[in-house]
């Protein structure tokens, strides 16, 4: 089988990670989390006192700071300076900071850079903003999630919640509204459903009907790499 990439894009709540997660598993190749490179870079901003959105105090900051992606045990950990924050990236500060680190042009530079280098020796599936769009433009699958933000809203607040972090349903619709437009609107490779990608709204879905509509679209040829893990997926 040849070498092959699949770019999952779409807003935050989407389904994009549990998604990518179960298709990566699946077919054993290689899941990139691209979210969790700009959620370090918001965190590194935050914990320097510097503001996400100034690039001029953000740009030498980054230049000065290590970001590492590890695969261990099959998932993904990220290290910022050393630490790891695999954890920590996913507190609701964080993501806001994300957001507004992300529509630095430089930042996304240097984050392309190496999901564009970890991508190119094996078979991957990158979720995030801009894969189909910008990081792997050429990629082979291209799929587009979306999903209501009231539904998004209250599976963000169950996935908080399960990691302790207690905040209300009103708190997290609002970050998600602010990162859907502010994600949608910069100018610098902005979230938009690409030509031929497939779109997917996963209101009404569970995971396991999202992860069948994408086997389905992937057709026969990675159909065919699902039935050597034990499962007929077309
Ligand atoms: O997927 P996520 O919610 O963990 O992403 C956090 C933020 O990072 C998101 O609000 C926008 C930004 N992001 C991006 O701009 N491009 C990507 N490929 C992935 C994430």
């Amino acid at each position: 089988m040849q070498k092959f990439q699949i770019a999952i894009d779409g807003p935050s709540g989407s389904g994009k990670s549990t998604l990518a997660k179960s298709l990566s598993k699946l077919l054993g190749i290689l899941y990139l989390d691209t979210g969790a490179m700009y959620r370090a870079c918001g965190l590194k901003a935050l914990l320097a006192g510097v503001s996400p959105k100034d690039e001029t105090l953000v740009k030498p900051l980054l230049e000065q700071t290590d970001i590492r992606i590890r695969f261990e045990n099959g998932s993904q950990r990220i290290y910022l300076d050393g630490v790891d924050v695999t954890a920590d990236i996913r507190k609701p500060d964080v993501s806001v900071a994300a957001s507004d680190i992300s529509s630095l042009p430089s930042v996304r530079q240097k984050m392309v850079a190496m999901q564009r280098e970890i991508a190119s020796s094996q078979s991957v599936v990158l979720d995030g903003r801009d894969i189909g769009s910008y990081v792997l433009p050429d990629a082979e699958y291209k799929f587009f999630l979306t999903a209501d933000p009231k539904e998004r809203a209250k599976r963000r607040l169950e996935e908080l919640s399960a990691s302790g972090t207690t905040t209300t349903y009103d708190e997290v619709l609002a970050g998600i509204l602010y990162r859907d437009h502010q994600d949608s609107t910069r100018a610098f490779a902005p979230l938009r459903k690409v030509e031929g990608a497939v779109e997917i709204d996963t209101t009404h879905n569970t995971p396991e009907q999202t992860l069948d509509a994408i086997l389905r679209a992937l057709g026969p040829d990675i159909g065919n790499e699902c039935g050597k893990s034990g499962k007929s997926c077309v």
